[in-house]
């Protein structure tokens, strides 16, 4: 029988909030030209509201598009291929694009999205993910602007999900069952 379960702050909001100012001008001293920001859905939502707005107040005037792309099923294992759910409407050739994802882990989601981006004509792809977890990688590629790097915990909270449940929780927190405590 498992216990309650309860959410254990990991990176409380107000950090979220600072770090967010700083990715924002670290991406604007990277001087972007006719920027197009391109979120994955679903678990980059709450951080790329916030870093949009973010990215206003340093200056950026981008335009936004959405990826939604899928690499888990419902749980917390990766099945390994990345599949577009809903692509993109505008067209990325010459322009300079920031791609934003809430975790960098396997690396497959963000090089599957990179390698179309840039087969498609982009002059520079920056990605920039809220959370790395190090260690993890099986393709090779790395994140241009990281938010924090995660302990090799699962996750949720500030957009991301288990089995569609957290996502609105304004913090990043891992799941624990009571019953697990020592
Ligand atoms: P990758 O393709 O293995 O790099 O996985 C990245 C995607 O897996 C992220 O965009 C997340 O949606 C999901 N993911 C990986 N780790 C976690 C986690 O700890 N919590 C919630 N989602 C995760
Ligand atoms: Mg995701």
């Amino acid at each position: 029988m498992s216990g309650a379960r309860k959410v254990e702050v990991l990176f409380p909001e107000e950090l979220i909030a600072e770090r967010v100012t700083t990715l924002a001008a670290e991406i604007a001293a990277a001087k972007p030209k006719d920027l197009l920001v391109v979120a994955i859905l679903k678990g980059s939502f709450m951080f790329a509201a916030d870093l949009l707005r973010a990215m206003h107040r340093a200056g950026l005037e981008p335009h936004v598009e959405f990826f939604h792309l899928s690499s888990y099923r419902e749980g917390t294992v990766s099945s390994g291929t990345v599949k577009i759910l809903r692509d993109i409407e505008s067209a990325v050739k010459d322009r300079d694009v920031v791609l934003i994802d809430d975790i960098l882990e396997s690396g497959r989601t963000l090089a599957f999205a990179k390698d179309l981006l840039v087969a498609r004509g982009a002059r520079r792809v920056l990605v920039c993910t809220l959370l790395e977890k190090r260690g993890k990688r099986e393709v090779p590629i790395a994140a241009d602007f990281v938010g924090f790097v995660c302990p090799d915990d699962f996750v949720v909270g500030y957009g991301m999900d288990v089995a569609h449940s957290y996502r609105e929780l304004p913090y990043i927190g891992h799941v624990v069952t009571e019953a697990d405590r020592p």
